[in-house]
């Protein structure tokens, strides 16, 4: 089967960990435990097509960032930039994440998927569907509301990168 390398980029705490778990073995944990750098492999089957999927879980807090993430992103083949809607701070520091790829890769046509998680947080919203919706947009990326804690749209992001990803 075709193998992907999927990276998953954002600040910290947003969430990144805790979608890759759900993702792989459909669990979640409540407490925070920062990432240095942690990665999986999962088989997966898009649209009747068997994937490999590499999935690189990157360090959203500034000190455990390193120069390390720039190789990660060479080699990525699709992103998902992830921020908190509970979170404006989170949102801002996207597009720097953004950036990052777009250079690594260099080209401003990568298969991104920009998932705003803890949707679960509706009443702690601080950035809105339509912000999120825009700067996708502007990203050349798909976009999607997460729950890494209800499990909300955690297999349908990680299908729309794929299809991403095939397509280009
Ligand atoms: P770094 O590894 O430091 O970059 O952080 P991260 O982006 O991996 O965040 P992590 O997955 O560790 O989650 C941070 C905190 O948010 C943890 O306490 C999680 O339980 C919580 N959390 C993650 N996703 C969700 C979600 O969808 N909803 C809610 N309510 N909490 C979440
Ligand atoms: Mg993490």
């Amino acid at each position: 089967s075709q193998r992907f390398s999927i990276v998953v980029v954002g600040d910290g705490a947003v969430g990144k960990s805790a979608m890759t778990l759900r993702f792989l073995r459909d669990q979640f944990h409540d407490e925070y435990d920062p990432t240095i750098e942690d990665s999986y492999c999962k088989h997966v089957e898009v649209d009747g097509q068997e994937y490999t999927l590499d999935i690189t879980d990157t360090a959203g807090q500034e000190e455990y960032r390193g120069h390390w993430n720039d190789k990660f992103m060479r080699a990525g083949d699709g992103f998902i930039c992830v921020y908190s809607i509970a979170s404006m701070g989170s949102f801002q520091e996207l597009v720097g994440f953004r950036n990052q790829i777009w250079r690594a890769k260099e080209s401003e046509e990568v298969p991104i998927v920009i998932a705003a998680n803890k949707s679960d947080l509706e009443q702690e919203r601080e950035v809105e569907s339509a912000t999120g919706e825009e700067f996708a947009k502007l990203s050349n990326a798909f976009y999607i509301e997460t729950s890494a804690k209800t499990g909300f749209n955690i297999n349908e992001m990680m299908i729309e990168l794929v299809r991403e990803i095939v397509r280009s």
